[in-house]
């Protein structure tokens, strides 16, 4: 292939106003980032804050590129900045270099294959209580079921099986903190606030509500740090007590307090999101769910992944991965500077046609006839920051979807307008939720 010549300057801005920018960002992403690639192509230049410019692509060998490179020269932690409040400085998501390798290091053993596959039953127990509480003969949106599920699931995946009591003390004040970013407004708020203690600050009451969490993170942690046996269950959190890096060090407290609140926040919202919009398509698209059925009843797994593979490619729920450039960088021939955040698209290279052919079909059999490459299919991102849950994620939603399959006949709506896209805090949702009808199965 040619070399492409290097070009100055910054990749062409959509001739919007700043206002018209801000306000597509925020109300209808997915339509205003269809129109700037119309507009521009692969490669255009955003300003979503007056100090911020972010260049978004969605040219396959730039991911490529983005993914590969050097770390050091690629900082994702300071791209996610605004979750420092609630996550705490050592979180793996805020951290680069040497300490995010060494968190990450420190995180990777409970996500491993044979781990994971122990949380399994659990997962079925969760999924098959919740779903037998759906109404039965009218529509509804699956979204808040399936945000109970994967918040039980993650919550007793982190604190252990047995204790029920222990771990609700915990989990009920980290469940109303984690609600207080649950939305766009109430993140809006709270950034809004940061730091003012007035009588009806929403900063002043999350505040409130991370001390009390913290307090009993913290205690839990000295419970089990003195417990001879603390370090010995299957749980994450155990696990993550016993780690240790090459050094021989362990996590320390505020290490491993800030941890656990990620995975909390990272391992829930996300699945629950993408669970709905499975639903979501698999409701307009019966000869989709027929086969699936089929290749259930003859115990073929293949079909059930590329279900899930699809799900993700076409209504991915974090949009985008942002990297801050530590030094200038040649991407797609525009020289940019240091300091430039660069944003590999996960949705707009999953709408590629000349990867996807029929983009906007919901067609999971591309995944076995003609599987994308590993820089074109990211719903998790890539490179050493790649989602360390993937595995976990992909094999709850499995789960779920079979205990749905299993007692539920979904009712199809074939040719319903798929539904919008709306942002909530950090996830592309279903503007309504994920609206389904599902009749119980027969017996038998
Ligand atoms: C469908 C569900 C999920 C999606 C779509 C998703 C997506 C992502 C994405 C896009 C990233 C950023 C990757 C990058 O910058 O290249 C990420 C990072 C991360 N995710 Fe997930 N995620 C999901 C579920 C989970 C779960 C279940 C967990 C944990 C139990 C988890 C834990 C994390 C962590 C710890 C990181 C930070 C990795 C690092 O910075 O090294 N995620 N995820």
């Amino acid at each position: 292939m040619a070399p492409v010549p290097v070009r100055g300057g910054m990749p062409p801005r959509p001739d919007l106003s700043n206002l018209m920018m801000s306000v597509g960002f925020m109300l209808t992403p997915t339509r205003f980032l269809d129109a700037c690639r119309d507009r521009c192509g692969d490669y255009f230049t955003l300003r979503p804050t007056p100090d911020r410019e972010l260049v978004v692509t969605s040219d396959p060998a730039a991911v490529k590129r983005i993914f590969t490179g050097d770390p050091d020269l690629l900082h994702a932690g300071e791209g996610n900045v605004t979750l420092a409040p609630l996550l705490g400085p050592s979180s793996v998501l805020l951290l680069d270099g040497p300490e995010h390798l060494r968190h990450r290091r420190l995180l990777l053993p409970p996500f491993h294959g044979e781990r994971m596959r122990a949380y399994g039953q659990m997962m079925e127990e969760v999924a098959e209580r919740r779903v037998a509480e759906w109404p039965a003969g009218r529509a509804f949106a699956v979204l808040p079921s399936m945000q109970a599920i994967t918040l039980e699931v993650i919550m007793r995946a982190v604190f252990g099986f047995e204790d029920e009591e222990r771990r609700e003390r915990i989990g009920a004040p980290l469940r109303r903190l984690l609600d207080t970013v649950a939305s766009r407004p109430r993140v809006l708020a709270l950034a809004l606030t940061a730091g003012r203690n007035g009588p009806l600050s929403p900063w002043r009451r999350f505040a409130a509500m991370r001390a009390r969490a913290d307090a009993l993170l913290f205690e839990e942690i000295r419970a089990r740090r003195e417990d001879p046996r603390g370090a010995e269950g299957e749980d994450i959190f155990s696990m993550l007590l016993a780690a240790r890096d090459p050094a021989g060090q362990p996590l320390s407290d505020a290490e491993l307090r800030d941890e656990l609140m990620t995975l909390l926040l990272a391992g829930h919202e996300t699945t629950a999101t993408a669970l709905a919009w499975t639903f979501e398509q698999l409701t307009r698209n019966p000869e989709v769910l027929g086969c699936l059925l089929a290749a259930e009843r003859d115990g073929e797994e293949d079909y059930l992944d590329a279900v899930v593979k699809e799900s993700l490619r076409l209504r991915p729920v974090i949009p985008a991965v942002v990297r801050c450039l530590q030094a200038p960088m040649v991407l797609g021939g525009w020289e940019l500077p240091a300091g430039v955040n660069v944003a590999p698209s996960i949705y707009l290279m999953h709408r590629r046609p000349d990867i996807y052919p029929d983009p906007l079909s919901f067609r999971p059999e591309r995944f076995l006839e003609n599987p994308p490459g590993t820089y074109e299919w990211i719903p998790f991102g890539g490179g050493i920051r790649r989602c360390l849950g993937a595995s976990f994620a992909a094999f709850e939603m499995k789960i779920v979807i079979r205990a749905v399959l299993a007692s539920r006949r979904l009712r199809m709506r074939p040719g319903a307008r798929p539904e919008g896209v709306t942002r909530r805090a950090i996830t592309f949702a279903p503007t309504r939720g994920g609206r389904v009808r599902a009749d119980r199965a027969a017996a038998g």
